[in-house]
């Protein structure tokens, strides 16, 4: 078992084990039993069947509730720091498979506060602006605008403050150097900050007046976070939140999470146009062999090849067709290049409408944003 990595909502490092993560972060594998359940709902979405989603806190709970007539709502989020790739739309995409299936509320934060205090170089007016650009992109996934609510922190500080105080108040400094990692050196906005990450899992309980159970879809190096939580939720009043996790979308040019920050083509962002697109997946990490004589004698390696992840979390929902994919690889039948191709042609059919949805999106902003204060 590789046990020497790291994850933590401000560090991914070394080769992530998800199955060692379970352990270590106390959650739960998403079974064979839990999948049946859900599937009576609807359709399973592909992230469950293969099992990108695939931990979870009280998801049994959940489901529980919302058979006795009890609804959740849902709560994710975006600390807005630069532009979206596509590996933020994927927890995103499957919120709203989510919200489509349960018919729920979700409430949608952007931590502009979270990005200004752990980020030394962007300004409070930068990271505003990430907000209502990524929001762009949120909305272009097809939200029910009825059923959604999108906030910058910044601008909805004034309902959540009172909470945010009272969980304040029972987190101590100790338990947030061990849960994050942080020191003495840490500014102490960001001391602060998880008070207001856990203030959305209880605004509709806030707003109905009553305890409403909340759910969480998020990557799981945020869990860390609602761990808190869920330790304080009964003491403030309200249900603990629960959970569905998933794995981070592996980079292009291969290794774990896809990162902004880096400048290399390891990421496509959803404004990317089409030659670059085509470029970024040209350049992509394969599991291919040096040559294609060897290819078609040995077979490629799907199981770390980029191509192939990205295939399986997003852009071949059909399990045969995947299926396929990857036996044509594994046999030496198909080499990287057409492969490539066969991406590329998806990632770009699916990015040509986002862009059109992403722009009819700057005229629907005020469907979606509450604020209790100016803009
Ligand atoms: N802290 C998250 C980030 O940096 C943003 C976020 C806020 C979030 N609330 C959330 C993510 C709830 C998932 C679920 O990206």
């Amino acid at each position: 078992m590789r046990e020497d990595f790291v994850v933590t909502p401000y560090k991914v490092s070394g080769e992530v084990d998800y199955d060692v993560l379970v352990e270590r972060f106390g959650t739960k594998k998403i079974d064979a039993g839990l999948l049946k359940r859900i599937e009576k709902y609807g359709p399973l979405h592909p992230m469950l069947r293969r099992g990108i989603f695939y931990s979870h806190r009280d998801m049994d709970w959940i489901l529980n509730e919302y058979d006795k007539g009890n609804r959740f709502s849902l709560y994710t989020g975006r600390g807005p720091s630069g532009p979206i790739h596509l590996g933020h739309l994927m927890p995103w995409a499957f919120t709203k498979y989510l919200q489509d299936t349960f018919k729920v509320k979700l409430w949608f934060q952007l931590t502009d506060d979270e990005k200004f205090m752990f980020y030394d170089q962007l300004t409070l007016d930068e990271t505003k602006k990430w907000g209502y650009e990524n929001a762009l992109d949120i909305i272009a996934l097809g939200f029910d605008p009825k059923l959604t609510n999108i906030f910058l922190d910044t601008e909805f500080i004034k309902t959540m403050y009172p909470t945010a105080i009272r969980a304040a108040k029972k987190i101590t400094f100790s338990t947030i150097k061990a849960v994050f990692g942080f020191d003495n050196s840490n500014n102490i906005g960001s001391i602060f900050f998880t008070s207001i990450q856990t203030v959305p899992c209880f605004l509709e309980s806030m707003e109905q007046g009553r305890k409403v159970p909340c759910l969480i879809p998020c990557g799981i190096d945020q869990d860390p976070h609602f761990r808190i939580t869920r330790d304080i939720a009964e003491g403030l009043g309200y249900y603990k939140p629960a959970l569905i996790h998933a794995k981070l979308m592996p980079s292009l040019t291969g290794g774990d999470k896809m990162s902004t920050s880096q400048k290399a083509d390891n990421t496509i962002f959803t404004t990317d146009d089409k030659k670059t697109v085509k470029r970024k997946t040209a350049n992509a990490f394969t599991g291919g062999r040096v040559s294609i004589e060897e290819q078609r004698k040995l077979g490629g390696n799907p199981e770390v090849c980029s191509v192939h992840a990205y295939h399986t979390y997003f852009f071949e929902p059909d399990d045969e067709k995947l299926v396929k994919l990857y036996d044509d690889c594994k046999s030496g039948k198909m080499m990287c290049g057409e492969c490539k191709g066969i991406l590329f042609e998806k990632i770009w059919k699916f990015l040509e409408s986002h862009q059109e949805r992403r722009a009819k999106a700057k005229d629907r902003l005020d469907d979606f944003f509450i604020r209790d204060c100016e803009k």
